[in-house]
This record gives C-alpha cells, sequence and structure tokens, in this order.
C-alpha cells in the first residue's frame, strides 16, 4: 500500500525559518495576486496573509481532504480562492500560461519524486515540452514560471539536482532564458523537518520572469552555501557563508548548462576549459546484473557484509583465473566467477562475491528480460571499478579477470600504461572535487565521470605514481590494507598537476 503522504508527497514545510526566509524573499507589497500550486495545509499563505489581509491569493490543491481543510479554514476570506485540481493537467492554468500568465508572484515547495504511474508520466513528458517527467518537482517550476506575468517573481524549495543532472538540462535552459535569478541557497536536506533524503541538498531558489534574453544573460545572482543552521538563511552577511555571484550567460556556456557551485574558481575553470575529458581516453560502461541475484550470487563466506540474503559459493566450484575471458560461460562445472560489486573499498577488492556462469546460465542471461548482459566485451578486462554511488568520497578499485555489477562503473583506459595512474586519481580530493563540482549529489554515473576533465601527468608523475599503486595494491592483497604515506605523496601530486 502506497501511503497517502506518499502519493501526494505531502510533506509540509513546518520550519519557520524557511518560511520567513521564502517569504521575505518574494518581497510583496500586498497588492499583488499571489499563486500557491501545492498548498498542503496553507503554510505559506498563512503568514502572507498576516502581513496582508487583503491580499489575493489563488491555492491550487489535488488531495481533496487537504482541500477541504483549506477550504474551510478560508471560507470567510473572498480574497482566497481554493481549488481541488493537479496543477501539472489544470486546464484553466495551461490556457492562462499560454496567454503569457497572470500572477505577480507564486511560492511553492511543490512534491518531489511524487509518485505517478508510467502512463501518467508519459502525457506530462508530452504535455511539457519533452521534459523530463519522472522527478516532477521540475515540472511544477515550469508550469509556476510560466503563470507569471512580466517582473513576477517566484520562490520554491526543490532539491538541487535540477542545477547538475543531465536529465534537467531543459528546465535549466528555460530557467536561464526566460527569468532573472536572484540567489539560490544551498542546504542540508536534514534542516528541512521530517526529509533526510541522502541523494541531493535542497535549494531554495528566488527569480523574476524576464521577456528580455539579453538583460537576462547579463544578470548575476548568487549562489549561497555553508550553512551552519537553518535559522542562518537569509543572514547574507554572515562571513562564513560562500557566496557566488555567477552570470547566467555563464552557465548557458557551460556543456549541458549545469551550475557550477564550487567555491574554488580554479576547479570550476578546470571543468570549463579542458581539452580531454575521462570519456576521450577511457570507455565507461556499466556491468552485468543476472536478474536474480538471490539465486546467482554467492558469497565467499557468511561473514561478509550484506551477506544474508545470499548463500555460500562452493569453493571447489570456483574458476579465480578468468584470463580466458569466458564470455559464453563455463562447461567444466568450475562454473562460479568473481564479480566486483559497488561498496567504497579504494585500489584493490578482495574476491567476495561469485557469480554462477555455467554456459547454459550465460545464454540464458543473453535473452532473459531481467538480466542485463550488458557490455561483455569489457568483462574480465583490465580496468577500474568506481562504486554508482560513493558514501563521502569518490573511489576506484582495480578489476582484472573478473565482472562488474551494474552498480558499477568500469573505467577502461584506451592507453592501458594509464590505469595505475589513473587509480589513484580516482581516489584523489582532486578528482572527488571535480565530479562534486560535475554533480554534487553522491552519484558517480558513467555520464559524469566521462566528462572529469583529464590532464596528462608527465613521464615522472606517471611513473612514481604507478610504482606506488603497485606498491599499495600488494599491500591491500596482504593485509587489506596500505601505507598512507604512499597515498598522500599521489595526492599530492594529482593536486600540483590540476591546481588544487
Ligand atoms: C510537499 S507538500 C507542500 C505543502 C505546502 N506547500 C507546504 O509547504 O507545507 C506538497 C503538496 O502538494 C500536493 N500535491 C501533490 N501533487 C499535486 C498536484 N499534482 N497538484 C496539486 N497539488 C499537488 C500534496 O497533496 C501536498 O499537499
Amino acid at each position: 500500500m502506497v501511503s497517502e503522504q506518499r502519493i501526494f508527497q505531502a510533506y509540509y514545510t513546518k520550519s519557520e525559518p524557511i518560511v520567513s526566509y521564502m517569504i521575505d524573499l518574494l518581497d510583496l507589497n500586498g497588492t499583488e495576486t499571489v499563486f500557491e500550486p501545492c498548498a498542503g495545509d496553507g503554510v505559506f499563505i498563512d503568514p502572507i496573509l498576516d502581513k496582508y489581509q487583503d491580499i489575493k491569493i489563488d491555492a491550487f490543491e489535488l488531495n481533496e481532504n487537504a482541500c477541504d481543510t483549506l477550504k474551510s479554514k478560508y471560507q470567510d476570506l473572498e480574497n482566497i480562492s481554493i481549488k481541488q485540481t493537479d496543477t501539472l493537467t489544470d486546464l484553466e492554468l495551461e490556457f492562462l500560461c499560454s496567454m503569457g500568465g497572470k500572477y505577480d508572484a507564486v511560492i511553492a515547495n511543490p512534491p518531489y519524486g511524487a509518485w505517478r504511474n508510467t502512463i501518467d508520466r508519459a502525457t506530462l513528458k508530452k504535455r511539457f515540452n519533452g521534459f523530463y517527467a519522472k522527478e516532477s518537482y521540475s515540472l511544477f517550476l515550469y508550469r509556476s514560471i510560466e503563470s507569471l506575468n512580466e517582473g513576477g517573481k517566484l520562490v520554491f524549495i526543490i532539491p538541487d539536482t535540477y542545477l547538475n543532472l543531465n536529465m534537467h538540462k531543459g528546465i535549466r535552459k528555460y530557467i536561464l532564458s526566460t527569468t532573472r535569478i536572484k540567489e539560490i541557497a544551498l542546504f542540508p536536506s536534514s534542516y528541512f523537518p521530517g526529509v533526510n533524503f541522502g541523494y541531493a541538498n535542497l535549494s531554495i531558489i528566488s527569480l523574476e520572469k524576464s521577456s528580455d534574453y539579453k538583460s537576462n544573460l547579463d544578470n548575476t545572482f548568487k549562489i549561497i552555501k555553508d550553512y551552519k543552521t537553518v535559522e542562518e538563511l537569509g543572514s547574507n552577511k554572515l562571513k562564513h557563508l560562500t557566496k557566488l555571484n555567477i552570470q547566467q550567460k555563464n552557465v548557458l556556456n557551460n556543456d549541458g548548462y549545469i551550475f557550477l557551485a564550487n567555491a574554488n574558481p580554479n576547479v570550476s575553470a578546470c571543468i570549463k576549459q579542458a581539452k580531454t575529458n575521462i570519456g576521450d581516453i577511457c570507455d565507461c560502461v556499466t556491468g552485468f546484473y543476472s536478474g536474480n541475484d538471490k539465486d546467482r550470487l554467492k558469497v565467499l563466506s557468511k561473514k561478509i557484509r550484506n551477506s544474508k540474503r545470499y548463500d555460500e559459493v562452493e569453493k571447489e566450484k570456483i574458476t579465480y583465473d578468468c584470463s580466458s575471458r569466458p564470455l559464453d560461460g563455463i562447461e567444466n562445472g568450475k562454473i562460479y566467477v568473481p564479480i566486483v560489486k559497488g561498496g567504497n573499498v579504494r585500489y584493490y577488492k578482495a574476491d567476495n562475491w561469485f557469480m554462477e556462469w555455467s554456459s547454459d546460465l550465460v545464454r540464458f542471461y543473453k535473452k532473459d528480460k531481467k538480466a542485463r548482459y550488458q557490455n561483455p566485451s569489457f568483462y574480465f578486462r583490465k580496468g577500474i571499478a568506481i562504486p554508482m554511488v560513493s558514501s563521502s568520497s569518490i573511489t576506484g578499485a582495480i578489476i582484472e579477470n573478473r565482472l562488474f555489477d551494474q552498480s558499477i562503473v568500469g573505467i577502461f583506459p584506451k592507453k592501458e600504461d594509464l590505469i595505475y595512474y589513473l587509480l589513484a586519481f580516482f581516489n584523489s580530493p582532486t578528482c572527488n572535487k571535480l565530479i562534486r563540482t560535475i554533480n554534487p549529489s553522491t552519484n558517480n554515473s558513467s555520464n559524469y565521470i566521462k566528462v572529469i576533465p583529464f590532464l596528462q601527468p608527465n613521464n615522472k608523475q606517471k611513473k612514481v605514481i604507478t610504482e606506488s599503486i603497485k606498491l599499495i595494491i600488494e599491500q591491500v592483497k596482504i593485509s587489506g590494507d596500505y601505507d598512507i604515506n604512499l597515498e598522500a605523496e599521489n595526492n599530492k601530486m594529482i593536486a600540483v598537476l590540476y591546481g588544487f
């Protein structure tokens, strides 16, 4: 059963500092017509009314119960209109948007990742110029900007993924060309009572609609971050806050129009100016999925973390040496091959997991709808495994003669002699700064890894780092640990090469 709270994504903004910061950003004078596209229980409406009793507010809410509560709460106020409707498909709203909008101000905390069935998503995508419809908050943002009149203001609290994720490229272009952004505050989702999604931070964006494309490009806005507490929102003068002044045309010039919000200008400049990226010198691919890991994936011992659901492998049936690259499976009974899974381990992962790989099963994997026998030309080759999701920093471990699963991005340098240098690079703070600037969430999907800038080390740097990484790998194989001084030296050389 999907709960009502999950269906409607009804996480109300029960935080006084967030609400008052957002209302201050609207800078109302009481004569406006305001739109609240997903009103909940009226968290934004009440404080606006406290200041301006006669202000006109149109509030939409999809949930019948919430809507009834709103109607009875504001029944005596003629200036407040409540409508039970789906903001994303409301025809009247769509019509007034097509006429150029009518609202002076919009304020919202729209549903994030709202639950919709797939037919619904396909219709939405059509209706919203092909914008990505899985994450509905960007559609609320799009529709709300449309609903503003010229010069109308908008303040939204939403996850920060629209600033960087590939799928939100369309909405970025739309915002950058049809509005003047005022400021974007970035802060942890834990500031929001009852919400803490690990995958991203929250943002409050404020902007003004403008049809003057040229002045929009010239507009400079602020990204503000490094708040220590939620109460600091709006206190822009505090010294410890990072404030970046960014011109909209510079964002539009970035690949995919991404907002580069790294305080160190060297990092952003490196990304913008790079002539060669990881994607130019490496193949970056995701790995294998059996379609039914519970039956097909085996673990070396029950002592291994997260192994509860899996059976122990029959050790005499393991083929450790897969250098013959058995892409069509194994005939001789030693049917289990080592596979590298997600989990943040640096440099070398012990062989703890094994995939059933008999010829019969591989034939099945190739045809099965659930299985993913994808990018097989890279199976059992020498490369670097990067977990798709990193806990804190990005990590990489060597893969050789093994499979890698779909939670891993396998990196295969076109020139094999770069492999140890790159292994050091992917484990370095320099690389972490680059990927977290390209995409601040903890996601390392191949699309982001491919655009990390690559600077060629000179022969000496490559040689020293290669030797040191080989030593580190040997140490990890023997003891599970390594000399952190070696790692620190590598990191220093890479920081010198990149300048951060
Ligand atoms: C995250 S809550 C925020 C509510 C309120 N604005 C606040 O900040 O406390 C989102 C609200 O949007 C409503 N909602 C969800 N999908 C909607 C839709 N398609 N159209 C209108 N409202 C919707 C939910 O019922 C919920 O009350």
